[in-house]
């Protein structure tokens, strides 16, 4: 964005702090406080303007953001190429099962031949943990980390200050665990991690979370309840017997639900499994807010992208 395009939009965008200098988001780990913050405050102011029904801004009109996707998405993928025509960008999509890697491109020569086409800003998902990373070292342009196997996922974190929250299922195999775990415990949440010992390591204490494998007992404690899928895609064993073991264990359920705080919020990164991790009358009952995760994640898509981009981030700043 130039100065005179900003000069043309209304009071109420967000301005991008000063000492904003990151030039990418490849995790959370390495954010500050302060950077979380920032972030937060800025989906909030965005999420305002477009609520009061103004979907569209042109504070990116110059940019054109490339969502470049080698594994499957139906939250992530929408959100960010919403969120970036909000914002005005161009968006540009791209499909690892449609594209030249079938021919032996490799990865890095794919990602800079997105580039070239002059894409500011690569949005990347994909299976092998530390791509983002890796392509961030080999293009030019700005780079979100939209899903790195079970490594990262900063823009699903959570942000629940100072509350009781658990994270149930499976956390050893799930990137949204620890992007959520990096942010929380940064907010000052007490984090419970909980699931059967073969997907939760007591390595998990080590950043500061309680370890649990009784469900039970965790549920009257909690403020948040987000309930992980299990992640069969990313395991090479079996982690329990059965799927239906698993859910009488650790399904959060309408049983459950009555030993939980009467203002008990129940999250999910989703997808969702139904009957898995959480009963449909759970998913769909008045305590859930996962569609509502849903709506809010474009606006702290909006803010990413907006923070990432701005032309005043210094180039040799962030990761
Ligand atoms: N939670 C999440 O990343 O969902 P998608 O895989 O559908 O993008």
């Amino acid at each position: 964005m130039n100065s005179a395009a900003a000069d043309k939009e209304p009071l109420d965008i967000p301005p991008v702090p000063s000492w904003w200098n990151r030039r990418h988001l490849l995790d959370t780990e390495s954010l500050s406080v302060e950077e979380i913050t920032a972030i937060l405050d800025t989906a909030d102011q965005f999420k305002q303007v477009t609520d009061q029904g103004r979907q569209t801004l042109s504070v990116l009109s110059n940019q054109i953001v490339a969502n470049v996707f080698f594994e499957d998405s139906t939250r992530t993928r929408t959100s960010f190429g919403l969120a970036a025509r909000r914002l005005g960008a161009q968006v540009v999509e791209f499909s690892a099962s449609s594209s030249s890697l079938s021919k032996g491109e490799t990865l890095i020569d794919t990602a800079k031949t997105i580039e070239a086409m002059q894409v500011d800003l690569m949005v990347v998902r994909h299976r092998t943990p530390g791509t983002p990373q890796l392509l961030a070292q080999n293009v030019d342009c700005a780079l979100i980390n939209a899903g790195d196997g079970p490594h990262e996922h900063p823009t699903q974190g959570g942000s629940q200050e100072g509350l009781t929250i658990a994270l149930v299922g499976d956390i050893n195999h799930s990137r949204t665990a620890r992007s959520n775990i990096w942010a929380l415990k940064k907010l000052g949440a007490h984090v419970i991690v909980c699931g059967p010992s073969t997907l939760v390591s007591p390595l998990w204490e080590s950043l500061g979370v309680e370890v649990s494998y009784d469900f039970d007992e965790v549920v009257p404690r909690c403020d948040v309840l987000n309930l992980l899928r299990i992640q069969f895609e990313r395991q090479y064993t079996r982690p329990f017997p059965s799927v239906r073991e698993y859910a009488l264990l650790y399904a959060m359920n309408k049983e459950r639900m009555k030993r939980a705080k009467d203002d008990i919020l129940i999250m999910a990164p989703g997808p969702i499994n139904r009957g898995v991790e959480i009963t449909p009358d759970v998913a769909d009952g008045p305590h859930s807010v996962i569609l509502d995760q849903v709506t809010n994640g474009i606006a702290v898509r909006m803010a990413v992208l907006w923070l990432i981009a701005h032309p005043g981030a210094d180039p040799q700043g962030g990761d």
